[in-house]
């Protein structure tokens, strides 16, 4: 059984159809990337996918649930802010961490700050925090509950390289366990950890399968160049 089902899942807003029926899976232990143009409808799919937004039409399953009753064991990171200002570090972690019943807080808490090199400013507020670490913290936040689903959008925005190496090191490990959408424009990030990739356009899938198979179909040597000679044949 596939761990993420999405169906047919349409959605506008007010004229604008950001979703115009895309259907996909995510398999067990999958990463599956899904990556289009500004604009194409990522962020619509995975803030549905996350219980943030209502598909108009089409079924998500997530574990074989209904999205309200997979929470528990889901998460979600993106680059926009999440966390609350003016709570240091640590304190919004706990209260992510208590929302999602985790046992042993404290441990999981200083586990997750040392892995993202965060420990030293844990008393910070996260509003003075600087945009890179912002989004680690977001990372902290989104590995609390050790999801079994893990929805990434845009994870790696605003990390200096060192970090953003680190960050898919540590997002590689999690395959064993967990099943991540991920999106990201960073080209070499998507070939690097996505097992498969979906490619959306103006709210439709056009392709899903293999990076590699991609760029066989389009005789390109990078997925940058495919990315942008199927944006071009669009326009
Ligand atoms: N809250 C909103 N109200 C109105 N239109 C929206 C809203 N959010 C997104 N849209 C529109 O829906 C479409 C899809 O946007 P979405 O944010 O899903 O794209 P995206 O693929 O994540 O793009 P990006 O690569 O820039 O993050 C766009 O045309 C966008 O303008
Ligand atoms: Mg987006």
């Amino acid at each position: 059984m596939p761990v993420i089902e999405v169906k047919n899942l349409t959605k506008k807003y007010g004229n604008t159809e950001a979703l115009k029926g895309i259907s996909f899976n995510v398999e067990e232990g999958e990463i599956l990337g899904l990556l289009g143009p500004n604009g194409a409808g990522k962020s619509t799919a995975i803030d549905i996918l996350a219980g943030l937004l209502t598909q108009d039409s089409g079924e998500v399953k997530i574990l074989g649930k209904y999205v309200e009753e997979a929470k528990q064991d889901m998460n979600i990171v993106a680059s926009y802010n999440w966390l609350t200002g003016l709570m240091t570090v640590e304190q919004n972690l706990e209260v992510y961490g208590r929302l999602y019943g985790v046992m042993d807080i404290d441990k999981r808490i200083s586990y997750l700050l040392g892995l993202f090199e965060l420990t030293e400013i844990k008393n910070k507020k996260y509003q003075k925090l600087s945009a890179g670490q912002q989004t680690r913290v977001n990372l902290c936040k989104g590995l609390i509950n050790s999801p079994k689903v893990l929805l990434l959008d845009e994870c790696t925005a605003s990390l200096d390289p060192h970090l953003a190496d680190k960050t898919r090191k540590i997002i590689k490990s999690l395959k064993k366990n967990t099943s991540i959408l991920f999106t990201s424009h960073n080209m070499h990030e998507v070939e690097e950890l996505c097992d498969r990739i979906a490619f959306l356009q103006k709210g439709k899938i056009v392709w899903i399968g293999h990076a590699k198979k991609l760029k066989e179909i389009h005789k390109k040597r990078t997925l940058e160049e495919v990315f942008i000679k199927l944006v071009r044949d669009e326009l």
